[in-house]
């Protein structure tokens, strides 16, 4: 047995986002996004299932920070949904969607629970996608105006703030893939997309300083370690390319680099939506870098093709199946650290899907999530030991919920949620990870 100890100061929490917990998607003034429209749409979500209701949170909120105080969390890191504060997008404030985020924020302080919110985790006001959606550049312009509100009422008490969750999955699994809302498929959406995403978010972060003075200031991204398949050469080419769509075209440019010239040249486009400025307003300096890790990508080179082509790993695999591989968060949060430099990093996301059945006793034995867990936290805590500057681990997520277009079929939660009656009950996870928090070590 090893101890592995965390420093005195480190962060525990669990996330969530709006879309997927909140529900009451037509309360109080709040306008559509594109997600009601895309869950709405025949075929787009697994067995036609929507946020409409989700876990309800909107209406159960002072639950839900009792339950987080139940396992006696430090930080909580929520989303705000952006079509409850401006409803067309830009011009009109919905007031009754800043109180609610504003009590919320309130009540995790009176609990003595740290906020941390992302401005955007991918619920779009649907009025913007008609005018084009992220591939357009006002929609960069009428995200600033919304971080602007939403820092100017809160910017008081939030003192944590994330920019952008995953823009790489908003612009390639929204614009390039079709899979997640709005259900574009074309490239020439795709990396305009991705540049006003990065745009937006260059452009927020001075205004959330002025907004929320002392606060620290961040952008999320999923990143994803890509390994070659074998060692040859042209093996590690492929690899090599996809971390270049993946990680390198969003760590680049908010670095300073640019964006990765190898990756450009593959492209073949003029890129010519980018203006002068542009990536010295990306490259604002932030606090700090929220990590999603959930696992690695094994590559290969498909020589008739020409092309990168991902290979399906034979290890151990979560419900989503995605392979279990612990190891690559180590080695992901030192090469960030050695080769981008960042002030400080969040794990902002990880975690795993089971099946979770509720079993008789009223219970959820989920001894595999324990052991996702408990590996991906040593993992965490050798980095410290490298001299990664990690200064908190968010668990996904805090409870079950709408998880895209999968629907309600996925559980990631520490929480179990009854559907049916909104019932939440304390996974064996939960109680588990609540006494890591209270040790600040782990036993493994
Ligand atoms: C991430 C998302 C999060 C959740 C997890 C499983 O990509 O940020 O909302 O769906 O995956």
């Amino acid at each position: 047995m090893t101890t592995f100890n965390f420093p005195a100061d480190f962060i525990w929490g669990a996330a969530t986002a709006s879309y997927q917990i909140e529900g009451a998607w037509q309360a109080d003034g709040k306008g559509e996004s594109i997600w009601d429209r895309f869950s709405h749409t025949p075929g787009k979500v697994l067995d036609g299932d929507t946020g409409d209701i989700a876990c309800d949170h909107y209406h159960r909120w002072p639950d839900d920070i009792r339950l987080m105080s139940d396992l006696g969390l430090h930080a909580y890191r929520f989303s705000i949904a952006w079509p409850r504060i401006l409803p067309n997008g830009r011009g009109q404030v919905n007031q009754a969607g800043l109180d609610f985020y504003s009590r919320l924020v309130d009540g995790l302080l009176e609990a003595g629970i740290t906020p941390f919110a992302t401005l955007y985790h991918w619920d779009l006001p649907q009025a913007l996608q008609d005018e084009g959606g992220w591939p357009v550049r006002s929609t960069a312009e009428a995200y600033v105006e919304y971080a602007d509100v939403v820092s100017q009422h809160l910017g008081d008490r939030v003192k944590n703030w994330m920019t952008l969750n995953e823009p790489w999955v908003i612009a390639s699994l929204g614009y390039l893939m079709g899979v997640h809302a709005p259900g574009q498929q074309d490239l020439d959406e795709m990396l305009p997309a991705s540049h006003h995403l990065l745009l937006a978010h260059g452009w927020t972060v001075p205004v959330l300083r002025r907004n929320s003075p002392d606060a620290d200031v961040g952008i999320v991204l999923n990143l994803t370690p890509q390994v070659p398949a074998s060692p040859s050469a042209a093996d590690r080419a492929a690899a090599w390319t996809i971390d270049g769509t993946t990680n390198r075209w969003y760590l680049d440019p908010i670095s300073g680099r640019g964006y990765p010239a190898d990756i450009v040249q593959s492209y073949q486009r003029e890129l010519d939506y980018i203006q002068p400025g542009d990536m010295d307003v990306i490259a604002a300096p932030v606090d700090f870098l929220g990590v999603n890790y959930y696992n690695r990508g094994i590559h290969r080179s498909n020589v008739a093709e020409n092309m990168p082509e991902t290979v399906q790993h034979s290890g151990e695999s979560t419900e989503m199946g995605w392979e279990v591989h612990s190891e690559s968060l180590y080695d992901l949060l030192g090469r960030l650290h050695f080769e981008y430099r960042f002030p400080a990093m969040y794990i902002t996301e990880n975690g795993a899907a089971y099946p979770d059945p509720l079993t008789d006793d009223g219970h959820v034995h989920d001894a595999d999530r324990i052991s996702y867990l408990q590996r991906h936290f040593q993992s965490a805590a050798r980095a410290i030991a490298a001299g990664v500057p990690l200064k908190g681990y968010f668990a996904w997520s805090l409870m079950d919920n709408f998880e895209w277009s999968f629907g309600f079929s996925k559980r990631f939660g520490l929480v179990y949620v009854d559907y049916e009656t909104q019932q939440r009950i304390l996974k064996d996870s939960a109680l588990w990870y609540k006494r890591v928090i209270e040790v600040n070590s782990l036993q493994a």
